[in-house]
This record gives structure tokens, sequence and C-alpha cells, in this order.
């Protein structure tokens, strides 16, 4: 170790830019700015980059289906990614995109040291191919019937009825879900990094303290399993990277989206005038660390390093992994209405709400976050507005109305403040472990020992008791300046209120600070309000209206709700049914039957037809009289308790209320045939 303060560098993963950001996203976003805060606010050297993770299959053809070029579909999703962060007070030092020149240049120059290394090979492999959109489909646009359980409409890859998974080719009848023709099988030959190359170096980095332990565990299990060799290529059409030397096969987005990660921070040394080897270079002695989500463990302690490794740059100095945002207890839920983007969330509740209640919540584990809605509404008035706020408002309209806004020259207790000082140590040990929940436990204590100082004096007693005034100051003044303290520690969690208190206070929120005496401080106003059960029950009333205008536009229906399709059949099968257009001349209820109605049918014959219908819980008969439906003719006739049912009208619907007769277009007549 060198004497040199400490350099950080701090990333998040980046965000499909195909997608809005939505409170599961935000669990990594605050987690990682909570950190990086903390580390500039004890004076590191530290930067927090990211960027929009912009290629790939799925936004070229969002893009094609609003018809713009991705890059203006790219554009337009930095643009609200950005803002959401902003609002959330995530502090980037800087927010880039892969689709940049320096992305491009250093995907080129990782590829180059792999393929001189030899680490790269071209195989052959055969593919699923849309014949009508022209090209290859990645397993998640082929839709068909599971092979397990037959249920259809599900994924090329799994199974979301009964879970099984498997490849796309044991799909039975597969559709691709871009253009709905059936997919052929095709050659391309494809670029593949043998990861096994890497397995030495990987082995040892993965446990040498770069991970915690349970994604340590999880990595043993991916060795155990033997690495694969990995895919980087994709054909044509693609949005992404071409590969040089290799017309119409490009970057797998996998490829370039952590590259990402080093562009983004190029771009920034650009701006800044630093060095990016200091960070980046084989003998960088700065500290980098990854902020990600379970699901990309693989890319980011297998893939990542053999790339930079090849690419001659240093490795992660560790990987921090994080659960899944629960809410309630489940999943995210579109139709519960707790799939929440970050934008519906600010129609209705502060960030800093947010901010506190993963804090409070995240441990270093890799362990779901649940929010629970109760939980959330009573911890965030509790604490914040109980306990941290209701300190500064018990003391500050003394202070501005009786002593001119003037602090006590002395502190009234200050073997207290002492004690709040020193207990930043331990606070600052447990933000740096990304103990977020125990940091806040210390600093909730803090608080409430600040409150109960002020119960033991009683400040509101001594403004109405003459002669007491400088103890009212001074009680005043010891409980401002405790508040100040707290703000200090809350701040890498509660930044925009830490910046109303800097304002409050005239005197900046800092760690550790040396008390305010003989100081004048602003008149006090409002840091936060509470949270009211009518803001969250509007919040997910909007989530699942917000989900049915502006989803955005899943590529695929989620038609699982439809009934399984029939087995196919040939035109001859269909032709066989005859259909007529039939009017119904008259309608009775039956003695003894609940659910059917006698229909007299004309269908042009002679004589007109008699059918029972099960749908007398649907419709009355005199709707019925005088309309036009369509019935089956050639149905074998069938005897009933009540007589014979010469054939059947259609209708769709689940049955009882719910029943739908047919009814044809305008012009129609009696007899015509329906082919
Ligand atoms: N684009 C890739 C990452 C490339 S990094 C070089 C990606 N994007 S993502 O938008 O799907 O997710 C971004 C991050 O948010 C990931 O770390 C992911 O794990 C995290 N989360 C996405 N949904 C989440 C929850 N519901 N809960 C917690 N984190 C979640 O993956
Ligand atoms: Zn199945």
């Amino acid at each position: 170790m060198t004497n040199s303060p400490r350099k950080i560098l701090v990333t998040s993963a980046l965000p499909y830019a195909n997608g809005s950001i939505h409170i599961g996203h935000l669990v990594e976003y605050i987690q990682t700015d909570i950190w990086a805060r903390f580390h500039k606010l004890r004076g590191y050297e530290c930067y927090y980059v990211c960027a929009d993770d912009a290629h790939g299959t799925p936004i070229m053809l969002r893009a094609q289906k609003e018809g713009i070029e991705p890059e203006e579909l790219i554009k337009r999703m930095h643009a609200e990614h950005q803002a959401d962060f902003a609002a959330f007070a995530i502090g980037f030092d800087n927010y880039y995109s892969t689709h940049s020149p320096e992305n491009r240049q250093f995907a080129y120059l990782i590829y180059q040291g792999l393929k001189t290394a030899g680490h790269i090979e071209q195989r052959i492999i055969r593919q699923a191919y849309d014949p009508v959109k022209e090209m290859f489909l990645p397993d998640r646009f082929i839709r068909g019937e599971c092979p397990k359980c037959g249920t259809a409409d599900q994924y090329g890859d799994h199974c979301e009825a009964c879970g099984a998974t498997y490849s796309p080719t044991e799909l039975k009848n597969p559709v691709s879900a871009i253009s709905g023709a059936t997919p052929i099988e095709k050659d391309s030959e494809h670029f593949f990094v043998n990861l096994a190359n890497f397995e030495t170096m990987l082995k040892e980095w993965t446990s040498s303290g770069s991970l915690q332990l349970e994604t340590q565990h999880k990595v043993n299990e991916f060795f155990e399993a033997g690495l694969q060799a990995w895919d980087i290529s994709r054909d044509a059409p693609y949005f992404g990277f071409e590969i040089p030397d290799a017309p119409n096969k490009y970057f797998y987005v996998w490829l370039d989206a952590p590259i990402g990660y080093m562009a983004s921070f190029k771009q920034f040394c650009e701006k800044k005038n630093l060095d990016f080897e200091a960070f980046w270079g084989k003998d960088s002695q700065a500290e980098v660390y990854h902020f990600i989500g379970k699901d990309i463990v693989y890319f980011h302690t297998l893939f990542w390093p053999a790339m930079l490794t090849a690419g001659g740059f240093r490795k992660p100095t560790a990987v921090f992994v994080h659960g899944f945002l629960t809410v309630d207890g489940h999943k995210m839920s579109k139709s519960r209405g707790t799939f929440i983007n970050a934008r519906t969330y600010l129609d209705h509740l502060n960030p800093e709400y947010l901010r506190y209640y993963f804090a409070a919540k995240l441990g270093s584990g890799v362990d779901d976050v649940d929010l629970n809605l109760d939980d959330f509404l009573h911890r965030v008035n509790a604490d914040l507005v109980g306990k941290v706020v209701n300190i500064a408002s018990r003391c500050a309209g003394f202070i501005s109305k009786r002593f001119n806004g003037q602090l006590a020259p002395q502190l009234a207790d200050s073997l207290l403040y002492q004690q709040f000082i020193e207990a930043g140590t331990a606070i600052a040990e447990a933000y740096d472990q990304r103990e977020y929940n125990k940091a806040v436990r210390d600093i909730m204590a803090l608080a409430d020992r600040a409150n109960q100082y002020i119960d033991e004096y009683k400040p509101w007693i001594l403004a109405k008791q003459a002669g007491q005034e400088t103890e009212l100051q001074a009680i005043c003044s010891q409980g401002l300046n405790l508040f100040r303290v707290l703000m200090g520690y809350l701040a890498p969690i509660l930044p925009l209120m830490a910046e109303k208190v800097t304002e409050f206070l005239a005197a900046p929120v800092i760690w550790q600070p040396q008390p305010l005496l003989a100081h004048t401080i602003n008149p006090f106003k409002p840091l936060m309000q509470r949270v009211e059960q009518l803001q969250i029950e509007a919040l997910l009333e909007s989530a699942k209206e917000s989900l049915k205008t502006l989803s955005p536009s899943p590529p695929i229906q989620p038609s699982q709700l439809i009934e399984p399709l029939a087995e196919t059949i040939n035109y001859d099968d269909f032709a066989k049914i005859d259909l007529r257009i039939a009017k119904i001349i008259q309608a009775d209820p039956v003695e003894g039957a609940d659910k059917l109605l006698r229909l007299t049918l004309d269908i042009g014959e002679e004589k007109p037809r008699n059918v029972f219908a099960g749908i007398k819980e649907a419709y009355q008969p005199e709707q019925l009289v005088g309309r036009l439906t369509v019935m089956i003719a050639n149905l074998a006739p069938r005897k009933m308790r009540f007589g014979l049912s010469e054939g059947m009208v259609l209708a769709a619907g689940p049955g009882k209320k719910d029943i739908f007769l047919l009814r044809p277009d305008e012009g129609a007549q009696p007899g015509m045939r329906i082919k």
C-alpha cells in the first residue's frame, strides 16, 4: 500500500436504453450513490460514473416500431434517464452512453487483445431465423408451445407456466414474435471467446477478496459447471458496433456494455483533465468498484475480468452485488400497481423518502430488499419527521425569535457533543462496509438522544420563565449543533435535505464538524413533510394507470391470458363445417332449464330450425328476436330432454352473464354460408 490519498472510481450497472427507470433499478443507484457521496464527504478523490446501455436487438426493434432511427431513440431515453436520476439526487460525475466513439475504441482494443492472444475462435452455429424479417431471432423473440406442458405462447428458452427451460428448437409450433412467421434454421459463423483460457486468473481473482462470500459461492458453482466459450458476435441487422474485418457481424451488446464503464470515465477524464491510466492502467493504485444486481454476476465476475486482462487493463478492486426489490413481499407487479416507474413515484412522493427507506433496509449482502409500504410510511414519519427534523423545529424558533438568530457562544454540554462526534467512527465504518442499515440505526439512536436532551431541559418552559434567557439560548444552540452533526451523518442518504439545512444553519453540513458558536442562523423552514396514506394510494393507482398507457411497448403480447390454441387444422377440415347466417325469429324460455333458451332460426330453409342455446343468463328473449347471428347448420341433431336441437349458435366468452353472441355485419341475409 502507498500513503497517497485514496483514489476511488465507483460505477452502477448501465441501465438498458429501451426502458424507463423504475424503483427496482433505484435500489442499485441509491445504494451506489450513498457510497460515493460518503467517500466524497470523507474527502477522498472519488468519482461515480455510469451510462446508458444503448445497443442490442430490443432497442433496434423498438426504434423500428416507432419509425425512428435507434440513435434518436437512445438520445430520448438518455435524457429521460438523466432527468429521473437527477430527481433522485443520484450524483453521477458523468453519465454517458455505450454508443460513443470512446466505447467503440475500447471495444476494438479489447477485441484485438483477445484476438492477438488467440482467445477468439470462429465457429458455425445453427440458429432460428425469421425468413420474413430476414434476421436471426434471439430466444426471447421466438414464441411457441412449451415442449413439456404444452402451454401456448411461451418464450424460446423457458416456459412461464411450468418453469421448464429448453432450447428454441424444442418449442412446438414456433413463431417469430416479430413477424409471426415460422422460423427456419440457418447457419452462421460466430465469434467465441474461449473463457476457459482465463480460468486460472479468474479463480485467483474471484477468491482474493474481490467478492462477497455469497457471490464467491455462486462463482464457484460456475467454475464447477465448466466455463463455456462465450458467443460475442451477432449478425446484421443489429444495433451495435460492427466487428473490424468482419462485415455484417456485430459485437453482442454484452461485449461493449461493461466497456462503457471505461468509456464514460474516459470522457470524464478528457473534460476534467484527469489521468485515465491512473485508474485503469495495469499498474493503477486506484480502487475500482462495480455495484450490480445479482442477475448479472456472470458478466461482471468472469467475462469482464477476462476482457480487461486481454485489453491490458487492471481488474476491479471489488464487485458489490445486491438483491432484487420486492414490494410488500412480492416481485414488482404490473397488475398490483407495484411496478412503479421512477417518474410515477416522483409525481406523488419525495425522492428522499425512498433514499432513506432503502438505506434503512440495505446491508452488504445479496438478499432481496422489500419495500413494505406500511413500514415505509411509518419509518419515514417516525424517523425523519418525528425524530430528526423535530430536533431542529423544537429549537430553531426560539433562536430566531428571541436571539435574533444567534447561537450561544459556548456549548451547554460539550461532553454530549463529543459523544455525537465519536459515534461517527462506527457510522463511517458501517457506510464503508455498505451496512447502511446499521449506520441508520446508530444515527437514529443519536436522534433519540438529542430529543431526550431537549425533553430534559424543556426550552418551551424556560421560554416562559424570566431570567432564563442564557439557559434557553444554550439549550437550543446545543440542540441545533447536535442536529448539525446528525445531518452530516445523514448527508450521503439525504443530500437534498442536507442542502436545505446548510442554508438554514448558514454553515456547511459536514462530517464531524466543529460546533457553531456565536453564529447567526437563518429562519427555520419546514425541511420535510409527513407521508400520507393517501399519497401512497394515489401512487399505486397511477402506477396501474401509467402502465396501461406508457409501458415501453414490449414486442410480445402477454397473451398467455388467452386459452391455448387448438390443434392446427387444414382448410379441408374447416370446410367441413357449414356455418350459416341465421335470423332469430323466436326466443322462448324452456321450462325446467335455467340456462337454456329455445331459439327458432331462419336459415332460408322451408322450415325453421329449433336450437337450444345456453345463453339465458346473458340475454333476455326479447333482445334476441329479429337479430341475425351465426349457426353451425350441419351439426348432427341432438335429442335433448326438451326436444330435438338442430344445430348450434356461435358465441364467445367464459359463460353465465359473459356470453357474446356473434352478429354479422349489416347486409348479410339468412342462409348465407360463412367461409
Ligand atoms: N444493461 C444491463 C447492465 C449492463 S452493465 C455493464 C442491465 N440493465 S438493467 O436495466 O436491466 O438493470 C440495471 C441494473 O439494475 C442491474 O444491476 C440490475 O440488476 C438492477 N435491477 C434491475 N431491476 C431490479 C430490481 N427489481 N431490483 C434491484 N435491482 C434491479 O442489466
Ligand atoms: Zn411448460
